[in-house]
């Protein structure tokens, strides 16, 4: 299954199940709440969570996504520009430079970056303060390691370094624990979150190796939180 599809599919059952990305959505509001930028450029938009946490009035907002179905669950309104487009395509980013933005924002899609290195670029091309927060290797660290799966994501140093090509930013870590009553509600929940995304690489019988190995009760997030201040 292509992986928009998979986001658009789990597009209703995500909305409910986001708790993890909805308190990275607040911390990168946090970061931006003084400055309160009127106009803002949301890349991988999803259902809203970054609109829906903004507590200022906008002039402006424009959010991508290439799930339809995430799209179609994000609030729509006059001054709310919606686009379906994929940020690995350099297309993508073609027609954004006709706007003015006070601010870019991405949380918790940019992991999915095929070329991240391109993206940061295409995204620095816009000359616009930039605040991420993208999801790093220390996510479900434990799980992958008692499965001996390499690390899916890239890592904080890594992303980092990318970042400092582009952006004049300032880093932060975040990390965080959600518990869960059962293994079995554990998988089911990632399976659903939106941050497993397609990447369903365990066969039936590794995983049910895996859920009977896994030594904790909760899942494991680290997130890189990337944040530019506004020049005067
Ligand atoms: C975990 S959700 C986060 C949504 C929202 N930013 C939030 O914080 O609630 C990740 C989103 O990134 C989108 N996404 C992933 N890869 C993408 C790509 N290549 N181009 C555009 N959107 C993408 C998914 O469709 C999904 O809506």
């Amino acid at each position: 299954m292509k992986i928009q599809n998979e986001f658009s599919k789990n597009a209703k059952a995500y909305n409910n199940l986001k708790i993890i990305q909805k308190k990275v959505a607040e911390e990168l509001i946090c970061k931006i709440s003084k400055e309160k930028p009127g106009s803002i450029l949301d890349i991988g938009c999803g259902s809203g969570g970054i609109l829906r946490s903004v507590h200022w009035p906008l002039k402006k907002f424009v959010g991508i996504d290439f799930a339809e179905g995430m799209i179609d669950l994000h609030p729509k309104e006059q001054n709310i520009e919606l686009f379906v487009k994929d940020f690995n395509d350099p297309s993508c980013f073609k027609n954004l430079d006709t706007y003015t933005f006070d601010r870019i924002i991405s949380a918790s899609a940019l992991q999915w970056a095929d070329d991240l290195d391109h993206t940061f670029q295409y995204i620095a091309a816009l000359n616009t303060p930039v605040t991420f927060a993208i999801f790093t290797s220390g996510t479900f660290k434990t799980l992958l390691e008692t499965a001996s799966i390499p690390p899916l994501l890239r890592s904080a140093q890594e992303v980092t370094e990318l970042s400092k090509k582009y952006f004049k930013a300032e880093y932060e870590i975040l990390t965080y624990t959600l518990e869960f009553p059962s293994v079995r509600d554990m998988f089911r929940y990632m399976k659903k979150s939106g941050v497993g995304g397609a990447r369903n690489i365990l066969g039936y019988k590794e995983m049910k190796n895996l859920m009977k190995n896994y030594p904790l009760n909760y899942l494991e997030y680290e997130i890189l939180l990337i944040h530019e201040e506004r020049i005067q």
